[in-house]
């Protein structure tokens, strides 16, 4: 398996079969030392400097009808809510403050917010803080409409493929999505420029590590600038409501597999991870994780974007969950930094 890994490293192709293997090792010598070589390349990379990106909920209206989602179309418990203009400006505002200097603007697909508004609030943004980033993650779109976000200054968009296997897509969604739009838009947005995230759950429904195995090879194919992924956990009005959360264990596997294979990719470790385990954000870094995206959602509606059970951070204010990522990532001998966080492809030079 060691060889396997090597080979991954060197940055060569595996086979779906090979990426499998390493995925069903089940030896905790080999892991311990997989998440240290992880850990180290992202060192290499980033040093110990976390970025961190302030996520703005700003609705969670959706029309789509995802089967694991807290806001899916059908769960009429979601109790509704979108942001303003004004409001949104109002937490970059305070996120500024703060020390984030990228703002991911994260939705359901809700058809208020047309083009055009998406247009002016990102101008608006862009205009009022020149500095910053802006990421979409709001869905899938024409590419026409991803054009008109680059074009107002949008600089990423984050859409997940959620899983690599059209079967196993057809069990986590309704007739009406289909994996090859999904693919469709993620390679519209590379076209655009922007840097792009993609990713999936783990442990979701019906998954098998050779349905994981074809998302590390189709992320090796796309080389995405950003990766994205979190345990899968259950939602109570879903249809997968009594279904099993995926585990800190594989989660923090796949995280190290993808940081050997893009060293240079933004990874975070994400809120869903810090849910699972109280400590899972911080396990994700020390397996080669380099983001953290605390919620900068006014306080009345963060309950409200309950995309699964449990989710932390949704009583605490914005400058509370920045200190507490700044102690958590301290404990573990890194801190968080000011800084937008670009891509930089990296050549293989030792971090300075
Ligand atoms: N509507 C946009 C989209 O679909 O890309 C952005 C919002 S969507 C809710 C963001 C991500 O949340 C999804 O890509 C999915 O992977 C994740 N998610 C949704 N339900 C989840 C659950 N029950 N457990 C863990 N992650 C979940
Ligand atoms: Fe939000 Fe710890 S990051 S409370």
């Amino acid at each position: 398996m060691k060889e396997t890994l090597e080979v991954l490293a060197r940055g060569e192709r595996l086979q779906p079969q090979d990426f499998q293997s390493l995925i069903e090792e089940e030896n905790p010598q080999f892991w311990a030392e997989t998440f240290a070589k992880a850990r180290e390349r992202a060192q290499a990379v980033f040093g110990r400097s976390i970025y961190t990106r302030g996520l703005i909920e700003f609705t969670n209206f959706c029309r789509q009808n995802c089967l694991y989602c807290g806001i899916r179309a059908g769960n009429p418990q979601a109790d509704r809510y979108r942001l303003t203009q004004q409001e949104i400006l109002e937490c970059c505002q305070e996120g500024y403050g703060l020390g984030f200097r990228t703002f991911v603007l994260q939705g359901g697909e809700d058809p208020y917010f047309s083009d055009e508004r998406i247009v002016q609030i990102v101008r608006a943004i862009k205009a009022a803080y020149p500095d910053c980033a802006v990421t979409l993650s709001i869905g899938e779109k024409p590419m026409e409409s991803y054009r008109l976000f680059r074009e107002a200054g949008a600089d990423r968009y984050l859409l997940r493929h959620e899983t690599a296997d059209s079967e196993h897509f057809a069990k986590l969604h309704p007739p009406g999505q289909r994996l090859e739009s999904r693919m469709a838009c993620l390679e519209s947005l590379k076209e655009l420029g922007y840097q792009v995230g993609t990713g999936f759950m783990v442990g979701s429904p019906g998954q098998q590590s050779r349905h994981l195995a074809q998302d590390l090879a189709f992320i090796q194919r796309f080389r995405p600038q950003m990766v994205g992924i979190g345990p899968f956990i259950p939602h109570k009005d879903t249809p997968f409501a009594g279904e099993k959360a995926g585990t800190l264990q594989m989660t923090l596997r796949l995280i190290a597999l993808l940081r050997l294979m893009l060293p240079d990719a933004l990874i975070p470790a994400t809120t869903a991870l810090g849910t699972i385990a109280e400590d899972g954000r911080e396990q994700g870094i020390l397996a080669g994780a380099n983001v953290v995206m605390p919620n900068l959602s006014p306080m009345r509606v963060r309950k409200k974007y309950a995309l699964y059970d449990n989710k932390i951070c949704t009583g605490e204010e914005s400058a509370q969950c920045r200190q507490c990522l700044a102690a958590r990532m301290g404990s573990i001998g890194y801190e968080l930094t000011v800084d937008r966080g670009d891509y930089h492809p990296w050549k293989g030079k030792e971090h300075v």
